[in-house]
C-alpha cells in the first residue's frame, strides 16, 4: 500500500468561533522517495506546498515547523537531538517538528499541519535587467528556455523562439540544497554515498521539472525546442549526470571545464515538452568558474574594453573575472550561502515578508525597517543583512571583529538564551520585536549570524583582491565594477562597500546587472555570436587557483573584520571613524592586532605585492614581448608581470551583440 500524507494547510479563521479553515492536499510517496529518504519538506515542495527554509533544510533556522500529533510520529524518522535544540521544550510537546529533518517510513498515513508562519510566500524571480518578461505574450510556435542552476537557487526564462520575446520566468530554491549548502559539502556526499551523484542529480532535474511544468500550465507552446543551460561547473556536471568528482581531481585548467555540453532533452530526463530539447551547456572558464561567470561576462562585454573592468559574482559560490579586451583572470571563491537566506538565523530569500532596508537611531534603540510586500516581517533578506551590519557599525554597536559592545546600555543588545542553554555566550541585537513579526517571534542578529557574514563577504573580497595581487593591477585602476547575482539589483552600495564586501572605489565605477548568468544565457539561446564569443573567452581566460595561492589565506584573514584589518583600503571607513571615539573593545583589539602579528601579516602582503611587481626573467620578458603587438603600454606590462594568456586569435564578435543595460 502507497504512503500517503495529508498536509492541512493554515488557511483563514472563519464563523464567529474563530475556526481554522484549511487547504487541503493529499500526497502519495512512493516507495523511492521513502528509500531515497526524501523529508517532509522536499515532498511538500515538489507538489507545491511551499514550506519555509530559510537555511537550505540545514536544521539550523527552524523556520520549516509543521505539527504532526505527538502518536503519528513514530511514522517518521526524526532527528530529535537537533529538534530539541532549535525548538523550544513546549513547541516540542505541542508536537511541532521540523519538516526538513522529518523522514516518513514505509506504508504510513500521516497527517501533517502547517501553520501559516511556515507558509512560504511566492520566490520572486530575480532577473537581470537586460531582459524585460513580457508576460502578456503568447508563444507562436516552439518555446526556447534558459536556466540558471545556481548552488542556492534556480531561475529560469520561458522565451518564444519566433519573436524572441522572453514570455514567462520561474523561480526556486535547487533542491539539492537538502545535501548541503554549497558545492564542497555535495561534493562530499557524493564521495561518501555510493548513489550520492545520482540523488543530487535527480534533485536539480526535479527541480527544472518543476519550472517547465509551470510553464507548460501557463503557456501554451508546440515544444520546447532549445534549452540553454548556465551555472557553475559542478552544477552544469551534475545536470549533465557527469561526475564531478572529475572537478576537484585534476587540473584547473582541464579541458572538459571549458567546452559547452550538448545535449537532448530526454538524456538528462527532462519532462513536460523538453524531451527532444537540444541543452546548451555554456562553457566554464575552470575547475571551479563555470558558465555562469562567462555568462555575466557577455552581459557585461568586458572582452570589448580597452580599460580595465571587475566582474563580482556574489552567489553561495562566488566568481569574478577582471581583465578587458587584452586579457582576462578569474578565480571562484567559496562564499557559502549566508547572503542568500543560509547560515543565518534571521537570514532569509528576498521575497514578501523580508526586510531588505534598515536604519538605526537613538544609539540602536530605534529601528525604522522596510519588508517587501509589506507583510509582516518574517527575516532580513542578503541585502537587508548588509545593511543592518554597516547601521551597527554606523551606530558603534559592534566592534570590527563583529561582537557587540556590552557596555552600551540598550535593552536591544541582550545574551541569546538559544546559545544560552547550549552553554555558550553569545550576544544578540532584537532588530524586530515579537509583537511586530508573523511567527510572534523576535528577529534578532547574534554574533554567530555576524562571524557567518564575515566569512562570506571575506571570501569575496579577498577573491577580488588576489586577482589584482596576481596581475600588478591597483583599484584605482579599475574602470568599471560589474556586480550580479541573486540581489545585484537591490543592493545599497553604501553599506556593501562600508562592511568590507566590495573595494572602496568611486561609486560611479559601479554597475548593477543582476541575474547575469541567467540574461547571459538567454542571450545564447538567441544569438549565435553571443555563444561564439562564450566559447572563444573559455578558451582565452587565465584561472588563478587561490587554493594554489601562497597569499590568499593572509589575505582571506586580513579581510575577517568590519570592514578590513587594513584601513587604508577602506577610507570611507576611516574617515568616519576618524570623528567618532573608538569603543573600549575596539581598542583592546587593536592593540591585540600587534601581538597576533596582524601587521606582520600586512607586511608580509606588502613584500608579495612587490615581489610580483620584480621584473620577470629575461627569457619570459622577451618572450612575452614578442608576442604582444597590441595593447597600450600598461596592458603590456600587466601582461608581462602577471604572466596572464592574451587574449590572442580570438575574433570577439561581441559588437555585433545586442546588449542593453
Ligand atoms: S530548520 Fe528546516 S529549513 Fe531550516
Amino acid at each position: 500500500m502507497p504512503s500517503k500524507i495529508l498536509f492541512k494547510i493554515d488557511g483563514k479563521e472563519k464563523g464567529k468561533e474563530k475556526e481554522k479553515e484549511y487547504i487541503l492536499k493529499e500526497i502519495y510517496i512512493s516507495d523511492e522517495e521513502i528509500s531515497a529518504k526524501e523529508s517532509l519538506l522536499t515532498l511538500a515542495a515538489k507538489n507545491d506546498i511551499t514550506i519555509s527554509n530559510f537555511c537550505n533544510g540545514m536544521g539550523k533556522c527552524g523556520r520549516c515547523k509543521v505539527i504532526v500529533d505527538l502518536k503519528e510520529q513514530e511514522k517518521l524518522d526524526l532527528n530529535k537531538e537537533v529538534l530539541s535544540k532549535v525548538l523550544k521544550q513546549e513547541q516540542i510537546l505541542k508536537g511541532y517538528l521540523l519538516a526538513c529533518l522529518a523522514f516518513p517510513k514505509n506504508n504510513s498515513n500521516i497527517e501533517v499541519i502547517v501553520p501559516s508562519e511556515s507558509i512560504e510566500s511566492k520566490y520572486e524571480v530575480l532577473s537581470g535587467k537586460a531582459v524585460e518578461i513580457k508576460r502578456y505574450k503568447e508563444i507562436s510556435g516552439d518555446a526556447g528556455v534558459v536556466i540558471d542552476i545556481g548552488t542556492t537557487t534556480v531561475a529560469s526564462y520561458l522565451v518564444d523562439l519566433a519573436s524572441k520575446d522572453v514570455v514567462d520566468s520561474e523561480g526556486s530554491y535547487n533542491g539539492q540544497v537538502r545535501f548541503g549548502a554549497d558545492v564542497m559539502t555535495r561534493m562530499n556526499y557524493i564521495f561518501e554515498n555510493n548513489n550520492g551523484a545520482q540523488a543530487l542529480q535527480d534533485a536539480i532535474v526535479s527541480t527544472i521539472n518543476t519550472h517547465l511544468r509551470k510553464f507548460s500550465e501557463r503557456k501554451k507552446f508546440q515544444k520546447i525546442s532549445k534549452i540553454v543551460a548556465s551555472g557553475n561547473t559542478v552544477m552544469t556536471y551534475l545536470f549533465l549526470k557527469k561526475n564531478p568528482l572529475e572537478i576537484r581531481d585534476s587540473a584547473c585548467d582541464n579541458p572538459n571545464f571549458k567546452k559547452p555540453y550538448i545535449v537532448k532533452g530526454r538524456d538528462v530526463n527532462l519532462k513536460y515538452g523538453a524531451e527532444d530539447a537540444d541543452i546548451y551547456c555554456v562553457a566554464g572558464l575552470g575547475s571551479y568558474v563555470g558558465g555562469d561567470i562567462t555568462s555575466d561576462i557577455i552581459i557585461s562585454k568586458i572582452f570589448n574594453e580597452d580599460k580595465i573592468c571587475l566582474v563580482i559574482d556574489v552567489g553561495t559560490n562566488g566568481e569574478i573575472a577582471l581583465g578587458n579586451k587584452e586579457w582576462l583572470a578569474v578565480c571562484a571563491t567559496s562564499a557559502g550561502p549566508a547572503f542568500e537566506g543560509g547560515e543565518v538565523r534571521c537570514g532569509m530569500r528576498a521575497m514578501n515578508g523580508a526586510i531588505d532596508r534598515i536604519k538605526i537611531n537613538n544609539n540602536g534603540g530605534e529601528v525604522i525597517y522596510r519588508v517587501i510586500g509589506n507583510d509582516l516581517p518574517k527575516g532580513i533578506c542578503g541585502s537587508g543583512l548588509i545593511i543592518l551590519i554597516a547601521e551597527l557599525m554606523r551606530n558603534k554597536l559592534i566592534d570590527t571583529t563583529g561582537k557587540f559592545n556590552r557596555k552600551l546600555n540598550s535593552e536591544r543588545i541582550r545574551k541569546s538564551k538559544f546559545y544560552e542553554e547550549q552553554g555558550q555566550e553569545v550576544y544578540e541585537y532584537v532588530v524586530v520585536s515579537h509583537l511586530e513579526t508573523e511567527s510572534k517571534e523576535d528577529i534578532t542578529l547574534n554574533e554567530k549570524d555576524l562571524e557567518n557574514l564575515k566569512y562570506t563577504k571575506a571570501a569575496i573580497f579577498s577573491g577580488a583582491n588576489t586577482l589584482l595581487r596576481n596581475t600588478g593591477v591597483k583599484s584605482d585602476e579599475i574602470s568599471q565594477i560589474f556586480i550580479a547575482g541573486g540581489f545585484g539589483n537591490f543592493l545599497d552600495l553604501e553599506s556593501a562597500i562600508l562592511v568590507g564586501l566590495f573595494p572602496d572605489v568611486e561609486r560611479e565605477k559601479y554597475k548593477f546587472i543582476g541575474n547575469g548568468s541567467l540574461d547571459g544565457a538567454y542571450k545564447q539561446l538567441i544569438d549565435d555570436n553571443a555563444k561564439k564569443t562564450a566559447e572563444g573567452l573559455a578558451l582565452n581566460v587565465t584561472y588563478v587557483d587561490l587554493s594554489k595561492d601562497g597569499n590568499f589565506v593572509d589575505e582571506y584573514s586580513n579581510a575577517l573584520y568590519f570592514p578590513h584589518s587594513r584601513l587604508d583600503l577602506f577610507p570611507t571607513w576611516k574617515n568616519f571613524e576618524l570623528g567618532i571615539e573608538k569603543t573600549e573593545t575596539e581598542v583592546k583589539k587593536e592593540d591585540k592586532k600587534e601581538e597576533k602579528g596582524l601587521v606582520k601579516a600586512e607586511k608580509k602582503e606588502e613584500k608579495a605585492i612587490a615581489k610580483a611587481e620584480e621584473k620577470p626573467k629575461q627569457e619570459e620578458l622577451e618572450k612575452t614581448e614578442t608576442d604582444i603587438v597590441v595593447g597600450d603600454k600598461r596592458q603590456v606590462e600587466i601582461l608581462k608581470k602577471s604572466k596572464m594568456y592574451r587574449i590572442d586569435g580570438f575574433k570577439i564578435e561581441a559588437d555585433k551583440l545586442e546588449v542593453e543595460m
